[in-house]
């Protein structure tokens, strides 16, 4: 046998092999008696759901306020930094574009001297409980709609709890922890 032979019988078998394939999958295709329920593979990928998609689950203040007892006032001033832009902490501390927080917890909604609130926080009743401050702090537009505190909230429960632990220094008697 030469090359040229050689060649043909490389070129039969190819063809052949072809025919057989295409036939075989000519066949597949029309004697399939179902549709896979899923095309392609079944690849073991675990599904992640985007945590953007899942709403908010419900702010529980309780839960925040629970913390409390055992909450790290030091890491409550590290939150409190945030607030410090328009806030001052200290006795007699001036009004900034929010009102000073000396003495906030358990006062009545809307007092401290010389500040001039939104209509929304005048006609805010109650004082500054702690489970009213946990709500307002956590999301200050959802507990007062209408407020000017230009604020996101503080969303993790355990900085929030930490935040009231350290204004409840904000006295000259510390408020009184929850029962
Ligand atoms: C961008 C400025 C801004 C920031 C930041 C801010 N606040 Fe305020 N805050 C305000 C303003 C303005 C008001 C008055 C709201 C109104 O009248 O509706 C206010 C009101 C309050 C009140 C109610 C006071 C009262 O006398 O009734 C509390 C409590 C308070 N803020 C705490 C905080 C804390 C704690 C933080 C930080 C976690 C913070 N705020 C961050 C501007 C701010």
């Amino acid at each position: 046998m030469d090359g040229f032979e050689l060649n043909k019988i490389a070129g039969a078998v190819l063809t052949a092999m072809l025919v057989i394939a295409s036939g075989k999958t000519v066949m597949d295709i029309g004697f399939q008696k179902h549709k896979p329920e899923k095309a392609g593979w079944a690849l073991p990928v675990t599904e992640v759901k985007a945590k953007t998609a899942e709403p908010e689950a419900a702010f529980d203040a309780k839960a925040v306020v629970a913390l409390l007892p055992k909450a790290n006032a030091d890491n409550g001033l590290d939150v409190f930094k945030k607030c410090m832009a328009c806030h001052t902490p200290d006795k007699g501390g001036r009004n900034l574009v929010g009102p000073n927080l000396w003495g906030v917890v358990g006062r009545k909604i809307a007092t401290a001297p010389g500040f001039n609130y939104s209509d929304a926080m005048k006609g805010h009743p109650g004082t500054w409980t702690w489970e009213e401050l946990a709500k307002y702090l956590h999301g200050p537009t959802q507990a007062v709609p209408g407020t000017r505190m230009q604020f996101p909230g503080v969303k993790d429960n355990t900085d929030l709890a930490d935040l009231l632990a350290y204004m409840r220094k904000l006295g000259d008697t510390p408020a009184p922890l929850p029962q």
